[in-house]
């Protein structure tokens, strides 16, 4: 039994030694010390044993399993660390490396230009109309004929008005204020909306001119409702989207679709009113057309301008936009290069 006990340990011990990785030790640990082993089955016929040899092989095989088992313990750690270090030499991070780049869009500057006009019409109770009620390819009718534009009108003349080659009476929009038809059409007063979106006009392209743009349609329809209203509205938009020292002025005008008519100057951005070329000398930049809501209109819409009144106004968002960030050309909207873009 002694020696059967001292051949298994010094087999051990061999294969102990020559173990270079966890993994091969592992399997000497299981060879010879896990439950299945031929140690371990020595250990279970220790019943057989004569009573006095009893603790004498019972001490020899714990102090060989404690021997065996330290070995093996202390092997374990060495490789553990060893293996531990190379990993974490291989999977070393540098800090100093550059990073992963990834820009940032930005959002474009008009449509940055009309979520701020939305937000402040938003704040003085306009809502935002629906989508359907503002279509860009338009038939002639709601973009001309029901917002009470003669047919001889030189709006309509196809030197500003784009017409559609295979549909006749169809047009790409010159104007948001076809929303205003449809929306007259679609709901009853009060009605008190605005509506952004774009338009086309066949113009000679420059630093003003483009001939896609875009327009904030607003029409406000109830009872009673006055040329002072439009006033206070219009004005308490000026004063939130340029700021309370900026002056305005009403000059009388004239829409097909309003009755009486005005447009609204500010005091030009650049010169604080002294005249420079940006406001042809003037002191003055228009920015919007507006007006009361001709009878005319809200009959052919159905509804009675015996009982109601309203006004409505119409704004191009790329003038604001030019404005308020003195952009001196239109065109720099459209070109995409990324150094005017990325400024906002
Ligand atoms: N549609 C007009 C334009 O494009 C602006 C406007 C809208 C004027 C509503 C009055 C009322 O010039």
């Amino acid at each position: 039994m002694q020696n059967k006990i001292e051949e298994i340990k010094n087999c051990a011990l061999k294969e102990i030694n020559e173990a270079d990785n966890l993994k091969a030790l592992e399997a000497v640990k299981n060879k010879y010390l896990s439950r299945n082993s031929e140690f371990n089955n020595l250990k279970k016929g220790m019943k057989d044993l004569e009573p006095s040899q009893k603790p004498i092989i019972g001490a020899l095989l714990n102090s060989v399993s404690n021997e065996l088992n330290s070995l093996i313990d202390e092997k374990n750690e060495v490789f553990y660390k060893k293996e531990l270090n190379e990993k974490l030499l291989k999977e070393k991070i540098d800090v100093t490396l550059d990073g992963i780049y990834n820009p940032l869009g930005h959002i474009h500057p008009l449509t940055r230009t009309i979520n701020e006009l939305v937000e402040i019409f938003n704040f003085l109770g306009f809502s935002l109309a629906e989508n359907k009620n503002s279509p860009e390819v338009e038939v002639e009718k709601y973009n001309f004929d029901m917002l009470n534009v003669p047919k001889e009108h030189p709006a309509r003349d196809v030197q500003d008005t784009f017409y559609c080659k295979s549909a006749a009476n169809v047009v790409l929009r010159s104007q948001t204020s076809n929303a205003q038809v449809r929306q007259m059409l679609a709901s009853k007063p009060p009605i008190k909306i605005i509506s952004p979106g774009r338009v086309y006009r066949n113009e000679n392209i420059s630093a003003r001119k483009n001939n896609l743009f875009h327009q904030i349609e607003g029409l406000y329809i109830d009872k009673n409702v006055t040329m002072a209203q439009l006033k206070g509205v219009l004005n308490e938009f000026i004063r939130l989207y340029f700021g309370s020292s900026r002056p305005t002025r009403y000059r009388s005008s004239f829409f097909p679709f309003t009755e009486p008519s005005v447009e609204i100057d500010v005091q030009c951005i650049m010169c604080e009113g002294k005249g420079c070329s940006v406001c042809s000398g003037t002191g003055w930049l228009e920015i919007l057309g507006a007006g009361m809501v001709d009878p005319n209109v809200l009959t052919d819409a159905g509804i009675d301008p015996n009982i109601y009144s309203g006004f409505a106004f119409g704004m191009g968002v790329e003038r604001l936009a030019m404005l308020k960030y003195a952009i001196d050309d239109i065109r720099l909207f459209f070109n995409n290069d990324e150094r005017f873009l990325k400024q906002f």
